[in-house]
């Protein structure tokens, strides 16, 4: 990960991207449960990409901490207020994923497994959701603030 300060607008149009392609993720994993059935996706598939899942929801949220953070905290007056609760919001989130991901492990049946999976679907889903709504828009990333070394040199 590059430790390179991006412009809050890069920082938003890069989680957003990101929030997409997760989304497009959890798609793809519904649509290999719903195959369960007819045997062409077999269980172990379905486990293996949810695992990669986390794999890939850590480095998002790794990210967010070392590029949106940052550029949240100098965003306005309640900068740190929001940083506070972005990583409490992380920190459940990590516990959450976890928990659901050792279910979907767990697994010993179809019911379960797509019981499971539709469980983490929804909290990722209502995580971005939030997420958007609160810190990744363009209210709170942009780029028209002056940076504080203009003046400081
Ligand atoms: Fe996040
Ligand atoms: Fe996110």
């Amino acid at each position: 990960m590059s430790d390179e300060a991006l412009m809050p607008s890069e920082v938003r149009r890069k989680v957003l991207s990101q929030h997409r392609e997760i989304e497009q993720m959890l798609s793809e994993l519904e649509a290999g449960v719903a195959h369960l059935a007819d045997g062409k996706v077999d269980a172990g598939q379905v486990k293996r990409a949810a695992y990669a899942l986390r794999g890939i929801l850590e480095l998002h949220m790794s990210f967010e901490e070392a590029h949106m953070v940052p550029a949240i905290n100098e965003a306005d007056g309640f900068g740190p207020e929001r940083v506070r609760h972005l990583h409490a919001e992380h920190a459940e989130q990590r516990q959450e994923l976890d928990r659901l991901v050792d279910q979907i492990r767990e697994a010993s049946s179809t019911d379960d497994l797509a019981a499971s999976v539709e469980r983490l679907a929804d909290m990722l889903r209502s995580d971005i959701e939030e997420e958007e709504r609160e810190y990744v828009n363009e209210k709170l990333l942009r780029d028209n603030l002056i940076p504080s070394d203009t003046f400081g040199g």
